[in-house]
């Protein structure tokens, strides 16, 4: 096998410097090597509240990493700590490499960072909130009329940028964090909840902007979300995270596909008892009983359902609704964490300001 038969188009060369030499290593593209985030067993507490606990996980190079969970799962929590805005109470993480309490300066240098709160200077305009970021950076000149140029052009923002910001709408303001948080060339861009309170048009715009910086800047992405649908389309991978655990990490693919390739739900007068009987059968690949309903994981829908109408009435238990459709990530939050992120309260923040310059050497 020679390198010049590849297709160049499928494969990717990762340079690795060592001591002695550069070592040059083929991969298939898509199939990164890299873990550009890695936790291991990071937990916050706050005065003996558990937000973050115990969780290990990492995100290669490249990707679009979704942290999902509802109001306080923990997500910004575990944000600030990969960030090094918080300290973590134990546990230990890398960014780009660089453990987060042992090279917080190199980890800054890194990221770029877009908070879940607004956090522009609305009496400055675009323009002059990017510039003012980048001097923080240590841009020249130069680098910075150019890169504040390719980032707005980035978010279609290039014909607003000598307006104050304090005219902008709210997605025309989450458009310019995001091109802030690119500034200065960042490994990893971090996006807190990037699409909250936004209406449905300013979300798919935002999404499109996200897997344009993911695909043309190669960064890699690490976002949280309450928004399945946000998950769904952007994410290469998905972690859910409740009460500060992460229940599960897998592709939307694999998450969808590992609770069965449709879904019924169905209510009826004796859940338990219809629970253990279902149990039994060999087709059900999985079934969780929630408050008022079931869901079961099935091959086939259609042709189980009236399977379970029989077995039900074989146990004199009354069916009152069911219904049978492809699984969602909806129906995946539901199976891990045992309730619809939907039923969850979607807050808008409060604005806080929050300072992530780099600290001179
Ligand atoms: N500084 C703090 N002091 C005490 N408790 C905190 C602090 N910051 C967060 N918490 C608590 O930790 C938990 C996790 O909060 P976090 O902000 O990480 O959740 P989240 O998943 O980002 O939620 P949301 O979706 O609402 O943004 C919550 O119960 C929150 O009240
Ligand atoms: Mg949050």
């Amino acid at each position: 096998m020679t390198i010049a038969t590849l297709d160049k188009k499928s494969f990717v060369v990762i340079k690795l410097d060592t001591f002695i030499n550069k070592i040059y290593i083929l991969c298939p593209k898509g199939a990164n090597i890299l873990d550009i985030i890695k936790t291991e067993k990071l937990t916050k507490k706050f005065d003996g509240f558990t937000a973050v606990d115990n969780i290990s996980f990492s995100v290669k190079k490249g990707e679009i990493f979704g942290f999902l969970g509802p109001n306080g799962a923990g997500k910004t929590t575990t944000i600030k700590m990969l960030i090094t805005l918080l300290n973590p109470t134990s546990g230990s993480a890398q960014v780009a490499d660089y453990d987060i309490l042992k090279n917080r300066d190199k980890v800054r240098k890194n990221i770029g960072v877009v908070f879940q709160d607004p956090a522009l200077d609305t009496e400055l305009t675009g323009r002059e909130n990017l510039d003012f970021h980048a001097r923080m950076y240590g841009l020249s000149r130069e680098t910075r009329k150019e890169r504040i140029d390719d980032v707005l052009n980035l978010v279609d923002l290039d014909n607003k940028k000598n307006e104050y910001v304090k005219n902008y709408s709210g997605g025309m303001k989450r458009r310019l964090e995001i091109a802030r948080g690119l500034m200065h060339f960042p490994t990893v861009l971090f996006l807190d909840e990037p699409t909250l309170g936004l209406d449905s048009q300013t979300r798919r715009a935002i999404w499109d902007y996200i897997r344009k910086m993911n695909k043309d800047e190669d960064t890699t992405i690490f976002l949280t979300t309450h928004y399945m649908d946000e998950a769904d389309y952007l994410c290469d991978r998905i972690g859910i995270i409740d009460q500060g655990k992460i229940l599960v990490i897998d592709s939307t693919e694999n998450l969808k596909n590992s609770i069965g390739n449709d879904v019924i739900t169905l209510s009826c007068s004796d859940l338990d008892k219809l629970v253990i009987r279902l149990k039994k059968e060999s087709w059900v690949k999985k079934v969780k009983q929630h408050d008022s309903f079931l869901t079961i994981g099935v091959e086939r829908g259609e042709e189980k359902i009236p399977k379970i109408f029989e077995i039900a009435q074989s146990q004199n238990i009354k069916i009152t609704s069911i219904s049978v459709g492809k699984p969602t990530l909806d129906d995946v939050f539901l199976y891990f964490t045992g309730r619809s992120i939907r039923d969850q309260e979607v807050a808008i923040p409060q604005k806080e300001v929050l300072s992530l310059s780099p600290r001179r050497a």
